[in-house]
């Protein structure tokens, strides 16, 4: 009879110590990511309709670090072909891309239909699935149809269900295909910056009032295409569904107990403002009554914090299938006295990091810096805290310049890679999954171009959008190969 030896060991070589030489389970997903305005291009074409970014583009250029748009960027809606042949070269079985919202619905609302848009992403599903590769479908990222944006955006509670019409659509169009689905990509980051700090698409700079308005309604806009998916769809399809979270590890400073504080604060203003409704039920206590206290200080007589109806706390909680994080780096947390309450305190930690040296803006701050142990330790709080019966990494990546040398991006995922296998193998983490970002260089919302993502560059000077490999990429060829992170 003949035995076969799985060796759960990778070769000896490679910096041990500080890179795990285990393999990873024959179960885990390796894949990569992207989304839709990043990558498409083809901005008005076959019906497509404007979306906010395409107004906040266009309206004022320089609100972009370098001038430019997404109008053309990777130009993936033409060269979708060879981008899953490039999935193909990696040997990933796993892609989270998604869909443009106007592609499908011009104006947002079911009132029009494209056809052209559904063909597309239908055609394009296939394909990938014939390529033995899994979609992973986000719903919303960040491309809101600027019909919607008008009627108040994220602002306005009936946007929630004008998105449950869409993904009602997008579950019926696809749902044979798709059996991974993700509603809407990091809420923190969209609401902050786009109706906070004004940033990104809407570009309204309503401080905290539209920052909590946004975030209650697109956690009501996600719950109910969650819904939607299981009461309609989910009994035939048979998929999962969930959102997507951006979290940090906040460490705190010192062993003191208000510097611990002020990392558990950090975290319940950054994970858990998302990751409590859904997993829990309702904001966080220590938001709420910080954000209370505040207000009440500012002379409001009710909480800035929009508050959930006990209704809406349950329509909300549980509506996740697996986890979906997307993680980049970690803060050193600290509590200082004159802080404001109802704000998180911290400060980057520069000395356990390199940077490629952006501008530091607030929306860049989520990950400019490397710190990879942070991936391990976020990794066992979302699964002690949270639950999930399995965790999917489904953003994590290095910026740098246009060099196809990136060492720099190499030694990040390498690491954080490391630090996640650790959590898999010694700390009993399900983490089912792993896209990185991102498959190309792309539009890098604010940033413009300015700042590289890709493991595959795409030279935005030429017409042709000419996709290379980039260092990087040919070593997560041979991590996806041989499941080793050393030689
Ligand atoms: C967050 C977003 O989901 C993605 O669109 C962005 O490009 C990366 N992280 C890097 O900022």
């Amino acid at each position: 009879m003949k035995v076969l030896v799985v060796l759960s060991v990778c070769c000896l070589s490679g910096i041990l110590g500080q890179i795990s030489n285990k393999k990873f389970p024959e179960s885990f997903q390796f894949g990569a990511a992207t989304a839709a305005y990043q990558i498409e291009g083809a901005w008005n074409e076959d019906g497509k309709g404007e979306s906010m970014w395409d107004r906040f583009v266009h309206e004022d250029p320089t609100r972009i670090k370098d001038g430019q748009n997404g109008d053309v960027a990777c130009d993936s809606y033409h060269k979708w072909r060879e981008d899953i042949e490039l999935l193909k070269e990696l040997g990933v079985t796993l892609y989270r891309f998604s869909i443009s919202w106007p592609r499908i619905l011009p104006d947002g609302t079911p009132s029009q239909i494209n056809q052209a848009g559904i063909d597309y992403y239908r055609t394009f599903i296939k394909a990938l699935k014939e390529a033995g590769i899994e979609p992973m479908v986000t719903l919303y990222h960040w491309d809101l149809p600027q019909h919607l944006a008008e009627l108040g955006g994220w602002l306005n509670e009936e946007i929630a269900d004008y998105f449950g019409d869409y993904a009602r659509i997008a579950f019926r169009s696809f749902g044979e295909d798709v059996k991974l689905w993700a509603t809407i990509n990091e809420p923190k980051t969209t609401c902050m910056n786009g109706y906070g700090s004004g940033e990104m698409a809407p570009g309204l700079k309503l401080l905290a009032d539209g920052v909590y308005q946004c975030a209650k309604v697109q956690l009501l806009a996600h719950a109910k295409a969650y819904h939607i998916y299981h009461d309609e769809f989910a009994a035939q399809q048979g998929g999962k569904i969930s959102i997507v979270i951006d979290a940090t590890y906040n460490e705190p400073a010192s062993d003191s107990d208000l510097d611990k504080f002020g990392a558990e604060l950090e975290t319940e203003f950054n994970l858990g403002w998302y990751a409590n409704p859904v997993y829990i039920g309702d904001w966080p206590e220590l938001m709420k009554t910080r954000i209370a206290n505040r207000s009440q200080l500012e002379g409001y007589s009710f909480s800035r914090l929009a508050e959930f109806t006990p209704e809406e706390v349950q329509y909300v909680k549980g509506t996740f299938d697996y986890f979906a994080l997307n993680m980049y780096t970690s803060l050193v947390a600290h509590y200082s006295g004159d802080f404001g309450i109802g704000e998180p305190s911290y400060y980057l930690d520069k000395g356990t990091s390199t940077s490629y040296g952006a501008d530091w803006t607030p929306s860049i701050a989520s990950w400019l810096y490397s710190y990879p142990p942070g991936m391990r330790k976020l990794l066992n709080l979302v699964w002690t805290k949270y639950n999930p019966s399995s965790i999917y990494v489904t953003e994590n990546g290095w910026a740098t310049d246009t060099s196809l040398n990136d060492q720099g991006r190499i030694d990040y995922l390498q690491a954080y890679l490391s630090n996640l296998l650790e959590a898999i193998l010694e700390d009993g983490v399900n983490v089912a999954g792993y896209t990185t970002w991102s498959l190309l260089d792309n539009f890098e919302w604010a940033q413009g171009y300015t700042q590289r993502f890709g493991i595959i560059s795409v030279d935005f000077d030429s017409p042709n959008r000419t996709r290379t490999f980039k260092d990087s990429g040919r070593w997560y060829q041979k991590v996806v190969a041989t499941r080793c992170l050393t030689d």
